[in-house]
């Protein structure tokens, strides 16, 4: 490999921003685009969030919700490395998909309102990331505001998430009393709404403020040097090996708003942030982002994002080596090979089609249905499969049919492919074998229904059944068809595994109660 490219490769840190709607995900992203100069404007990110940006070319159900920068990757370069966000859709348009856009970044940058504390989907999410082990970095924002006590924000992170943490700063006061950050990190603080040249002061060695400075005199100033005190003796170390196992969370206070302490996060994260990682295959190979050949593997399909065209993108993570224009590689399950003329990346502004990108680099490519969700795509001669993307539990289910009986094929066919393409999670009754339908945001169903009509010309009946806690059953042989019930329905997935559908975790629990021979567990 050639030096050029191994600088390139190690270059790249590719990430995720998880957090619940309303944290500040999107005013961060707009601000980090903004210092890595992607963006001219930080409005633009918002603007298109708002549906006050052009999305002509975006899906028609997406521009009715207002939603956009759907499944972007933002790129751009900072300090010698070039840095690609992968955007994780939140509110109604939240889905597998987030999910599994986990799976394609080395790290997470997880915000949390100072107010709120950790909430659902955060929680989620996280929990996902703790999965795979990837570092985890924490912003606490809206410090500009008044929250919580930070070191009651420090206890709630460990306690919900069950993540130990390492304070890089800590606030000095709050909301209209908010005067900084004290940096541990880089020995200094920085002020609160002030000028660039004086917003840094020195601390000496005994971790006080160096200068006379009126701060000084505040109550503000007092408490934070308490809580410092506190988090020197008894918290916890800090520890990059830790950081990079993802037992140990770096966490950062800040405004993402008022760009207050956003930089200095930035700057710090890209110091621990880690270099693409392998990955393992099927065969638990392992496979080195600097191995010579291409390699990636598909984690999310993305349908007619030009109507006009009817096109699909399937988002492909490069797991090593480099990907060029006009390259052949071969699709593993099927071991064929085509040569990919045509590839494109997300940019903040614009679609714009890539020659090359390398280990750590997202690419969309064209897809005509050809491809699966967990596909892995090679350069070389020799193929392989990455390790399957897990499957999610789903929370929400539809009983779904088709309007007119005659179109009954294509209904099965058009479900068949988008179950496989990943849009949707598959079901049926035991005998009856009726179709039902499972997702983890709202949004999927309507996509699935908007792809049933526009793809395959037909039209769906969907009938909610509501929130439900599925269960898989590991050992099977042991159920009886008579413990299912109205509160505890027994159905397949595309699998043919059991299920069980609880109603509820009351249903749940009472049902254990009854048949405590039966091992249930959940999917991720
Ligand atoms: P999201 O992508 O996570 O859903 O959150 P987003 O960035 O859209 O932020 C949600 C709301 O929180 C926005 O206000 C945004 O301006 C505000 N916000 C983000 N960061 C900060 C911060 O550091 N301090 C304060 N005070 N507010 C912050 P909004 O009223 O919903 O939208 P807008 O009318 O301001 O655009």
């Amino acid at each position: 490999m050639s030096s050029n490219l191994e600088q390139d490769i190690l270059s790249r840190r590719t990430f995720a921003i998880i957090s619940h709607p309303d944290a500040g995900k999107t005013t961060m992203t707009e601000k980090l685009l903004y210092f890595g100069g992607a963006i001219r404007d930080a409005g633009t990110v918002k603007a298109k969030k708002t549906g006050k940006f052009a999305t002509s070319d975006w899906m028609e159900i997406e521009k009715q919700r207002g939603i956009s920068v759907t499944s972007s990757v933002m790129q751009f370069d900072y300090d010698g490395r070039r840095v690609n966000i992968l955007d994780t859709p939140g509110h109604q348009d939240f889905s597998e998909d987030t999910y599994r856009t986990l799976m394609a970044v080395d790290s997470a940058v997880m915000i949390v309102d100072a107010a709120k504390g950790i909430e659902t989907q955060t929680l989620k999410l996280f929990k996902v990331c703790r999965m795979r082990g990837i570092p985890i970095f924490t912003f606490i924002n809206k410090l500009d505001r008044q929250g919580k006590e930070p070191l009651e924000l420090m206890e709630e992170l460990e306690e919900v998430l069950g993540i130990q943490s390492y304070a890089m700063n800590w606030p000095i006061g709050m909301g209209k009393e908010f005067l900084g950050i004290y940096d541990r990190y880089n020995k200094r603080i920085e002020q609160f709404r002030t000028e660039e040249e004086d917003r840094f002061l020195p601390i000496d060695e005994n971790g006080e403020l160096a200068v006379d400075h009126e701060m000084k005199k505040t109550s503000y100033y007092t408490q934070a040097m308490e809580d410092i005190k506190l988090l020197n003796e008894a918290g916890n170390e800090f520890s990059e090996e830790r950081v990079t196992r993802g037992e140990l969370t770096p966490v950062f206070f800040g405004s993402a708003l008022t760009n207050f302490g956003v930089q200095t996060f930035l700057e710090t994260y890209l110091n621990f942030a880690p270099t693409p990682q392998p990955r393992l295959t099927e065969d638990e190979q392992i496979i080195e982002p600097l191995n010579k050949e291409f390699s990636g593997f598909v984690f999310k399909i993305q349908a007619n994002m030009n109507p006009a065209h009817r096109d699909r993108i399937a988002f492909v993570r490069i797991v090593s080596g480099e990907f060029e224009r006009g390259m052949s590689m071969t699709l593993s399950r099927t071991n064929k090979s085509f040569k990919v003329t045509q590839s494109t990346q997300f940019l903040a502004d614009d679609r714009e089609t890539v020659d090359k990108a390398v280990a750590g680099d997202i690419i969309g490519l064209y897809d005509t249905g050809n491809y699966q969700i967990g596909d892995t795509v090679v350069g070389g001669k020799k193929t392989f499969q990455f390790e399957r993307l897990p499957q999610f539990t789903p929370e929400l289910f539809m009983k779904v049919t088709a309007k007119n009986v005659m179109k009954s094929k294509h209904f099965h066919k058009g479900i068949l492919q988008l179950v496989q393409e990943g849009a949707i999670q598959y079901y049926k009754t035991l005998h009856t074998e009726e179709v039902m339908l499972g997702a983890v945001g709202q949004l999927q169903f309507e996509v699935f229904e908007h792809r049933m009509k526009a793809e395959y010309n037909v039209d769906v009946r969907m009938e909610p059944m509501g929130n439900k806690m599925a269960r898989w059953i590991q050992n099977e042989e042991d159920v009886k068809e008579s413990m299912t019930g109205p509160r505890s329905m027994l159905v397949r997935d595309r699998y043919d595994n059991l299920v069980f559908l609880f109603e509820n975790e009351f249903a749940m629990r009472w049902f254990q109660d009854k048949n405590e021979n039966i091992e249930l567990y959940s999917l991720l």
